[in-house]
């Protein structure tokens, strides 16, 4: 299937770009790359440079006759949403808002959404499930709620088609290595740990270690890209074979604290780690991991890439 992946640059979306390519799709990239990665770009799709805050920009990469849309052009960083929710609802509301109406126009009735584990916002009880209730702690859970919400309401007055996945902790690099440009100023704990490890950063701040958990630092369920991307095809596939839309987590249902996370980079990378306790991060739940039964069972996917082992070590291929 021809198909349209916004932010096909990007870190995630580099990593879907590929295995869409993989399994037989034929993939167009639309990016303003802002955050993209130009050695990302895979040669086997084609690139359109243009910006989904552009009306006109999107109707016509709409007109290349793809199918479906995977859209992961969006600012990320939940603590920055705080600061400037302006960026966040221009970007994540009106931009995601113009390629929905544009897709309307256009007769392209497939979406998969980029959505966020922030949407659930502080856990009431763990690990959380789909039914958990919503009530995002920061704007940018906001942003991705909207948009769900949006995609329901498309649904039922115009016969939208979605899946709309909610990532737990992305990380990882491509376990084939292809994926080898980094992202720029990363705030996320793996590719900060990263950056210590090949010297880059002197050492890494931990955010409390007096939470509520076994070590007293915070437990966050990762996820590999790999994994991730696997689930955007397969979601495609749902999307073409069944009539029901997707709400669900990508989550491989194991919590690692920050400090486990720390050891096992020491022991992959071989370097030391400097760190120090610092105070809590604004924000930060103590603990956050997730059950995917529904991606199991609808879209029979399964994470295999998602230990911390092989989560560090595909990423200190690439940083080491
Ligand atoms: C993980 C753990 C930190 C950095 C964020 C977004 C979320 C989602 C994923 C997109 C926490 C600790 C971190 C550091 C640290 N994004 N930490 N020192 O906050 O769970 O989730 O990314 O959908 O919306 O909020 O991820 O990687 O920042 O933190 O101690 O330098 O590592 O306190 O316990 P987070 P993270």
């Amino acid at each position: 299937m021809k198909v349209l992946v916004t932010g096909g640059a990007g870190y995630i979306g580099s990593h879907v770009v590929r295995e869409l390519l993989d399994t037989g799709h034929e993939v167009v990239i639309f990016d303003n790359m802002s955050t993209g990665v130009e050695m990302n770009i895979d040669q086997r799709a084609k690139f359109v440079f243009g910006d989904i805050l552009n009306p006109v920009e999107i109707d016509a990469v709409l007109k290349e006759s793809v199918v479906a849309v995977f859209h992961l052009a969006a600012f990320k960083a939940a603590g920055e949403s705080m600061l400037v929710p302006e960026q966040y609802a221009h970007n994540n509301l009106t931009g995601t808002i113009n390629l929905l109406n544009s897709m309307l126009a256009n007769q392209v009735d497939k979406f998969i959404f980029s959505s966020s584990a922030a949407v659930y916002g502080n856990p009431k009880y763990l690990p959380i499930d789909e039914a958990h209730p919503l009530m995002p702690e920061n704007f940018y859970g906001f942003t991705k709620l909207e948009i769900e919400q949006i995609l329901t309401w498309y649904a039922k007055l115009k016969g939208l088609r979605f899946a709309a996945l909610r990532y737990f902790n992305a990380a990882g690099y491509d376990v084939q290595g292809r994926v080898r440009g980094k992202e720029r100023n990363p705030a996320n704990l793996l590719p900060v740990v990263m950056e210590v490890a090949a010297g880059e950063r002197p050492g890494l701040e931990v955010f409390g270690d007096d939470y509520d958990t076994p070590d007293g630092t915070g437990i966050r369920d990762y996820i590999h890209v790999n994994d991730l991307a696997d689930a955007h095809v397969k979601a495609l596939n749902y999307l073409t074979t069944n009539s029901d839309n997707l709400l669900l987590n990508l989550a491989s249902g194991i919590g690692y604290s920050v400090l486990e996370v720390i050891e096992e980079a020491r022991k992959i990378t071989g370097r030391p780690i400097p760190y120090e306790i610092v105070a809590r991060r604004t924000g930060d739940p103590s603990d956050l991991y997730a059950k995917s039964n529904q991606a199991e069972s609808k879209l029979g996917w399964k994470p295999r890439y998602s230990d911390l082992t092989t989560l560090l070590s595909s990423m200190w291929e690439i940083y080491k």
